[in-house]
This record gives C-alpha cells, structure tokens and sequence, in this order.
C-alpha cells in the first residue's frame, strides 16, 4: 500500500520510489543539496527567526526529509509531501527526534494537499523531473497554484544534455525508463528538459531569475551528469484550477 490515489503514471511512480528504493532503506538523504541552501538563504537569509516561523515553505518529493529538516532547524514552517510512505515516516522520525516540527503528507506531486497560495517559496530538488511529461506539467501547474505570488521556485531538473540518456527506454516524450549501465538504472521514469522545454514549462506562471547549466563529466569514464537549476519568482498570473476541488 504506497498511500497513493488511483493507476496514474504518477502513482506509479510513487510506487517504484517506495517499493525499490526507499523500502529497500536506499537514498534516504541526510542532509540537503547545496543549491537548495543557496536559493533559500539567499531569498531568506534576513529574515529574523520570529519572521521565519511564517515563512512556509514546502519540499514537493521531500523523499526522507533532508530539505524539511534544514528548513526545520533555520526556523521557518516546514512543509513536505512524497508519494512514498516509508520515506515520509523515515521525515518524520527525523525531525521528531531532533525535536523539530514540521507539515509532512504522502501524497502526489500533481494534485498537491494546500489550498491556494499556501507558500511564500517552493523546493523541487530532483522530484517533479522524475516523472513523464504530462505529471511534469500538472505538477509544475500545482506549485504554481499553491505557492504565492512573488514567491521562489527552486527546482532541480534533468537536462537533456545529460549522456545517460541514451542508456534508457524512450516514452517519446522526453521522459525515458529501464535505464541500463547509468547511474540511473534504479530510479523509474526520468524526464530530460531542454532549453525550449524551460520557457514551455515555466513561462506561463514564473519569472525565471537565474538559470544554471550544471555539467559533470566524468573525467575517468568521459560521461556527462547534467541538470538544470532553476530558480524562479511566482508572477501575477491568476492561479490554475486544482486537480482536486479543494486543492486538498
Ligand atoms: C530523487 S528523489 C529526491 C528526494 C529529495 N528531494 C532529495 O533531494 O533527497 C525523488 C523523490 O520524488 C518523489 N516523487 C517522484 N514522483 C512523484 C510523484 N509523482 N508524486 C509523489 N512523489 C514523487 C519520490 O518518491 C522521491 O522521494
């Protein structure tokens, strides 16, 4: 039992991240990346620690709470959703044993458990891009929705530029699975953004405010690790409709 509702690709996909990885006690992150510090502090560094506790924020794919937990500790409202279960009991264990508190949900990426503009920022570190297309678009619509106007993005995604990909099975369209003798071999269904892809995905509800080309080769094996780091601002556009009536 993963939590999650229904056959969607994106329940199917939970479904892996709980039953390959996360129940097999894999990938449970201890601490966050660095360029989810970087965008936070650099938007939120001033704030005070009485401002911050009405700073929300939320960790869309919190996986087992390594983002949930900095945030815990600097002090602002912490929020998490994953469609994994054992991930987000391994969250709360976390943070309830270093007496932290924090907002955790099972639960999917595209049909998000807030009402509208719930969150001054929003994390996506290497979560929404684990997934096709179509669950990519909704999900990007849902933090949209729910993450106020002027508020940050931060979002982690794969790029095409990436050498890997021609290691997985083509969903033509973009995303790819059954990957072979990569780094990926383990980790479900991937989407890989292009440059045209970003305006596509992002244009409609964000201001991108900085954009990394992250490139890692290899220089033993001569492969190259690519992903985008995406930092963006929530513009005035009004918000889409929820794929669940209450947003909940
Ligand atoms: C690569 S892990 C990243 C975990 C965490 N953000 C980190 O940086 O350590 C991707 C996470 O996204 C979650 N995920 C992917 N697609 C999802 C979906 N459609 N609904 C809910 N969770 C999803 C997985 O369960 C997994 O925890």
């Amino acid at each position: 039992m993963t939590g999650d509702q229904g056959n969607s690709p994106s329940a199917a996909q939970s479904d892996h991240w709980e039953r390959q990885i996360y129940g097999r006690g894999r990938q449970l992150n201890r601490y966050p990346y660095q360029g989810v510090v970087a965008a936070v502090m650099r938007r939120f560094a001033d704030a005070n620690w009485v401002e911050r506790r009405s700073i929300r924020i939320l960790d869309v794919g919190c996986g087992a709470g390594n983002t949930v937990w900095f945030l815990a500790r600097e002090g602002f409202s912490a929020h998490g959703i994953d469609g994994s279960p054992t991930a987000i009991d391994h969250a709360r264990k976390l943070l309830a044993g270093e007496g932290y508190d924090a907002d955790f949900r099972v639960g999917r990426l595209d049909a998000l458990p807030w009402p509208t503009s719930s969150f001054q920022a929003v994390i996506d570190r290497a979560a929404v891009s684990h997934n096709a297309r179509s669950i990519v678009e909704r999900a990007i619509e849902e933090i949209a929705r729910v993450l106020d106007r002027g508020g940050l993005l931060y979002s982690h995604m794969f790029s095409t530029a990436d050498t890997h990909v021609s290691g997985g099975h083509p969903l033509g369209d973009g995303s790819y699975n059954h990957f072979r003798g990569t780094p990926y071999d383990e980790e479900g269904t991937m989407f890989f953004v292009s440059p045209r892809d970003i305006e596509a995905l992002f244009g409609e509800y964000f201001a991108i405010v900085d954009l990394q080309h992250v490139l890692r080769r290899d220089a033993l094996g001569g492969t190259v690790r690519a992903s985008w780091e995406i930092t963006a601002t929530r513009n005035n556009k009004m918000s889409p409709q929820p794929t669940q009536p209450d947003g909940g």
